[in-house]
């Protein structure tokens, strides 16, 4: 066999750990890619093991498929990914860590707020409300009432005063 040859999936799922459902979920989402043999076979460049690897390293970071693709969309699909290569994603990820950080945070605050009160306010309770606008509109079912069809509610901005503008 030569070092170039193109892997079976037994070989890929011997050398990653991953089973071959989530390889077939990786190639449908276009993560990876395989070829075939005359007997219809995948067979895997060598070079996909390195994109199934950065998979591995994005579960456990806890980065979306999403997040993934849109990255993988930014590298070469005839070679494995080189050192600059994952240094770039790796500070993308990074970013995104951060900014997940920063979310937790916040969440953790607002729900320190709520610790010992319980009131559920829609009007007070930023983790119940949060980023409320159609505050601004008036009360009552506004969505409903201004014809609007009924669906996931906008994301909303706080709403402190009942007589704050719009804005
Ligand atoms: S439960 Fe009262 S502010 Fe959240």
């Amino acid at each position: 066999m030569c070092s170039e040859d193109p892997l079976t999936v037994g070989e890929v799922v011997r050398r990653t750990g991953v089973p071959v459902s989530a390889l077939h979920f990786y190639e449908r989402q276009g993560l990876i890619f395989a070829g075939r043999n005359s007997a219809n076979q995948r067979r895997y460049p060598r070079h996909m093991l390195r994109r199934i690897s950065l998979i591995i390293v994005a579960k456990r970071l806890g980065v979306p498929l999403s997040d993934v693709a849109a990255v993988f969309a930014t590298l070469p699909t005839d070679r494995a990914p080189e050192h600059d290569d994952w240094r770039r994603v790796s500070l993308i990820w990074k970013r995104q860590l951060e900014e997940r950080r920063r979310a937790i945070e916040t969440l953790e605050r607002e729900l320190t707020g709520c610790i010992g009160c319980g009131c559920l306010s829609m009007r007070a309770c930023l983790l119940l409300n949060p980023d409320d606008t159609l505050c601004h509109q008036g009360p009552g079912p506004v969505r409903l009432q201004n014809g609007a069809s009924v669906g996931r509610p906008a994301r909303r901005r706080p709403c402190q005063e009942q007589g704050d503008p719009p804005g």
